[in-house]
């Protein structure tokens, strides 16, 4: 039996992470954040003195690093590198922009697509990133490519850096997020585009419950 999965795709503030771990939890399915592995990747190259353009250095460090992803009992989000904490260092802009120069690279993507898959398990999974229903779950039962306008989407990446403790400006994120969106876009590599069959979703005015609401409806239609 072929393991159901359902894909959601967009830009950084776009609110995918958030949306597929509620559907995720309602469902009662597996969650991949993609972007966690590129950033725990690009932490683990900073951490051992590798450049981000080492290519080989990059493939051969993707091959060895072991990453842990859960949540504290108090529903914080945890993340270990070879068994160190990382969780508030990961989500940093900063690791966002060198996750994204190491993602445009495609030894590094192809190192990183079998880990990814091995997340497709029964009952099923949610899958979040750029290339999930394009490349890595290109038979995924549902696709989902997420939007926001572009001023959202910087106003919920400031408050989530925010959140975490993060000194930074309204202004330096708008452009951070900015850089990173074109790069991702614009690369030869898994690009950042919607898959043909992708349903378009711009939830710039809609809530996450709101949000949650409208993807379940289309699940539903299919599950
Ligand atoms: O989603 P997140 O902001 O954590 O992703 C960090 C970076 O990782 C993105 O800007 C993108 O360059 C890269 N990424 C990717 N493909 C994915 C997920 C993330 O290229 N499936």
């Amino acid at each position: 039996m072929q393991v159901p999965v359902i894909t959601l795709d967009g830009p950084s503030g776009s609110g995918k992470g958030t949306i597929s771990q509620r559907l995720a939890e309602q469902l009662g399915w597996h969650y991949l954040d993609s972007g966690a592995l590129y950033r725990l990747l690009a932490c683990a190259a900073a951490r051992d003195g590798i450049a981000l353009d080492d290519v080989d250095g990059l493939v051969a460090l993707a091959g060895r690093i072991h990453g842990e992803f859960g949540f504290s009992a108090a529903g914080e989000e945890r993340v270990l590198l070879d068994g160190v904490p990382v969780t508030t260092e990961l989500r940093t802009e900063q690791l966002g922009n060198a996750a994204s120069r190491i993602a445009a690279l495609p030894a590094v993507r192809a190192a990183l697509l079998a880990w990814q898959r091995r997340y497709r398990q029964l009952p099923g999974l949610v899958a979040d990133g750029r290339d999930m229903g394009t490349v890595v779950f290109p038979d995924a039962d549902l696709k989902i490519f997420l939007t926001a306008n572009p001023a959202e989407r910087a106003i919920r990446r400031y408050n989530q850096l925010k959140n975490i403790g993060k000194e930074v400006t309204l202004e330096s994120v708008v452009g951070e997020v900015k850089a990173r969106d074109e790069r991702d876009r614009s690369r030869a590599a898994s690009p950042l585009v919607p898959a043909v069959d992708a349903h378009l979703l711009d939830n710039s005015s809609l809530d996450v419950e709101e949000t949650v609401a409208l993807v379940l409806a289309h699940a539903s239609s299919i599950f």
